[in-house]
């Protein structure tokens, strides 16, 4: 008896804490806004892909083949535009530079990718130092990225992550393994 009573009440604590403690009611995701009038934007310069999160595998598999990313944002002489280049460090030692134009937008905190007219960017604070997390949403996936000013941000941080894209059932994740030398990144 008292054996079934005990056991009943660790499953309403395993209930509770999964529900409660793991999974705030409201999202902990605060949108960040870009401002092109502040003379130094927060976004600008240096990034490194740590984790992403997805619904499911098909949404992350880009990343598959991927050991480490390095992007920098900078400032487009267009006013209204961010310029994002990305080294791509491949699991087989290539680099592939990559580059794409955001263009800001005057109502929302929403970026808007040249050439990819579904495309939306949102970006989140981060709960880690030097973080940030972005949210892709195209036709057919959405994921969450999380990205941060060091290489190796504390072990923290991607958990935090993980648990935080997970209570929105973003459930599938991935990590980069950020072994190999990062890409230098050309300018112009
Ligand atoms: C990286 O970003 C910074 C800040 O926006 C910019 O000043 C610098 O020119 C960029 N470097 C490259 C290689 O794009």
């Amino acid at each position: 008896m008292f054996h079934q009573i005990w056991a009943a009440v660790l499953y309403l604590y395993g209930i509770l804490f999964n529900s409660i403690y793991q999974c705030p009611e409201h999202s902990q995701l605060t949108t960040l806004r870009v401002d092109e009038n502040k003379f130094q934007d927060p976004h600008l310069g240096q990034w490194y892909f740590i984790a992403g999160a997805a619904p499911t595998k098909e949404e992350l598999s880009t990343f598959d083949s991927v050991d480490n990313i390095v992007f920098n944002m900078s400032a487009s002489t267009v006013p209204m535009q961010l310029q994002l280049r990305a080294g791509i460090r491949t699991k087989n030692g290539h680099c592939v530079p990559r580059q794409w134009i955001y263009h800001l937008t005057e109502r929302s905190t929403d970026l808007r990718t040249e050439g990819r007219p579904d495309m939306k960017t949102e970006l989140f604070s981060s709960p880690c130092p030097g973080g940030i997390i972005l949210k892709e949403t195209d036709q057919g996936y959405q994921r969450f990225l999380l990205y941060n000013r060091l290489p190796h941000p504390p072990e923290k941080c991607v958990e935090e992550f993980q648990s935080l894209t997970s209570c929105l059932d973003f459930k599938t994740f991935l990590v980069t393994p950020r072994n190999q030398e990062t890409c230098k990144l050309s300018s112009s």
